[in-house]
C-alpha cells in the first residue's frame, strides 16, 4: 500500500482525500515510479470542479506531471531501467501519489544537472509553453507578444522563452509582486490588468499597431480585450479559462477585424516523439540556465487541498509542487 490523493466527488479543495492505494507491478511497456515531486496545474482544479468536460471518471487520483525514481520495469521496456530518475507529462491523471505505474514511453530522463523537483515543476507547463510558442504561433525575433497571467506556472516559462528568442514581451498580472517577477522573467512591459485598461496600454506600448499574438489562459474576463490588442491577421491563442469560458465569437466580427484564432492543448498532442524531444530540449535549457525554474511553493503531497486553495485564489506565482511526505 502507498498513499495517494483521491477524488470521489467533484467540489472544492476539501474533496481531495489522503488515502491508501495499492500499486500493482508494471505490465508490458510500463514502469513503476517512486515519486520525488509532483507538479500542480490549474487543469487539476478544473477537473476537481468538473468544468469543461475534463474530469476523468470518479474516483480518480489527480495530477499530470511528476518526477521520480524507476523502481520496476515491465516486459519489453528498454528506454529506462531501475534506478533511473525520470520525469513525465501525462495526458492521463494519476500523479498525486507516492508511487505510480506509468507507460514507459512517457518517461523522459532527468539530467543529473537538473533537480528532479524542478523537473516535476516544469515538464507539463514547459511542454505547454513549447506548443504555444513553437506550434500554435511560431514566435520569432521581432515579434511583439502579449502573455496574460505572466507570473503564473505556464506564463513565466512563455515569457522567459519568448524573450530568449528575441520577441518583445508584454505581460499582464494582477499584483505588484507578480509584476516584479514578470519583469525578472523577461517581460519588457508589465501591465497590472486590475488597475489599468490593458487594451489601452498595449496600444500605447505598440504605438497603436497591436501585437502579433496573444496567449490567453484567462478566458471570459480577457477574451474581447485580447482580440482588440491584436494586429490585423494577428493570432489569438487561447489555452485555458481561469475566469470561465468566453462568450461565443460571431464570425461577422472577423469582417471588421480579421484574426486567426486557435486553442492549444497538450492533451490534443499525440506526436510523442516531438514532445519527448521538446522535453529533452526543455531540460537542456534549464541545465544551461537559459530557462530558470521557479519552484515558488512547496506543499506536502498530503496537503494538496491547501495547494489547490492557493492556486485557485490567485495567491501563487511560478510553479507549485507537491512533495511526497517521505521525501
Ligand atoms: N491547454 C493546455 O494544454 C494547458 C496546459 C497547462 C495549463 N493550461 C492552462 O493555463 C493556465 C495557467 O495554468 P497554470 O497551471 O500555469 O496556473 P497559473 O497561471 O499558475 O494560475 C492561474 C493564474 O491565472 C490568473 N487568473 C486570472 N483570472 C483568474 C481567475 N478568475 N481565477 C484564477 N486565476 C485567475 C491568475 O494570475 P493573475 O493573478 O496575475 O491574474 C492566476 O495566478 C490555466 O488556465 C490552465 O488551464 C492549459
Amino acid at each position: 500500500m502507498v498513499k495517494a490523493v483521491r477524488v470521489h466527488e467533484h467540489g472544492g479543495p476539501e474533496v481531495l482525500k489522503w488515502e491508501d492505494v495499492e500499486v500493482r507491478d508494471p505490465n508490458e511497456g510500463e514502469i513503476r515510479l517512486k515519486q520525488k515531486a509532483v507538479g500542480l496545474n490549474y487543469l487539476d482544479v478544473y477537473m476537481r470542479q468538473d468544468l469543461f468536460n475534463l474530469s476523468p471518471p470518479l474516483p480518480y487520483t489527480p495530477g499530470m506531471e511528476g518526477a521520480g525514481v524507476v523502481t520496476a520495469v515491465g516486459a519489453g521496456v528498454t528506454s529506462c531501467k531501475v534506478g533511473d530518475v525520470v520525469a513525465y507529462a501525462s495526458p492521463q491523471v494519476g500523479s498525486y501519489a507516492e508511487e505510480r505505474i506509468l507507460p514507459a514511453g512517457l518517461a523522459v530522463p532527468v539530467p543529473s544537472s537538473v533537480d528532479p523537483v524542478e523537473a516535476a515543476a516544469v515538464i507539463f507547463k514547459g511542454l505547454t509553453a513549447y506548443l504555444l510558442i513553437r506550434r500554435a504561433f511560431k514566435v520569432e525575433r521581432g515579434h511583439t507578444i502579449l502573455v496574460h497571467a505572466a507570473a503564473g506556472g505556464v506564463g513565466y516559462l512563455v515569457c522567459q522563452w519568448a524573450n530568449v528568442i528575441g520577441a518583445t514581451v508584454i505581460g499582464t498580472v494582477s499584483t505588484r509582486e507578480k509584476a516584479v517577477q514578470a519583469k525578472e522573467d523577461g517581460c519588457h512591459h508589465v501591465i497590472l490588468y486590475k488597475h489599468e485598461n490593458f487594451v489601452d496600454r498595449v496600444m500605447e506600448i505598440t504605438s497603436g499597431k497591436g501585437v502579433d499574438v496573444v496567449y490567453d489562459s484567462i478566458g471570459k474576463d480577457t477574451f474581447n480585450g485580447s482580440i482588440a490588442c491584436l494586429k490585423k491577421r494577428g493570432y489569438m491563442v487561447i489555452f485555458g479559462f481561469a475566469s470561465g469560458e468566453p462568450d461565443p465569437i460571431h464570425v461577422a466580427q472577423l469582417a471588421s477585424k480579421p484574426v486567426y484564432y486557435t486553442f492549444s492543448s497538450i492533451r490534443n498532442e499525440d506526436n510523442r516523439e516531438e514532445l519527448h524531444a521538446a522535453a529533452v530540449e526543455l531540460f537542456s535549457n534549464i541545465a544551461k540556465g537559459v530557462l530558470k525554474v521557479r519552484v515558488n511553493h512547496k506543499y506536502p503531497l498530503s496537503q494538496a487541498s491547501q495547494a489547490h486553495t492557493a492556486i485557485e485564489s490567485r495567491q501563487t506565482t511560478g510553479s507549485v509542487v507537491l512533495i511526497p511526505d517521505e521525501e
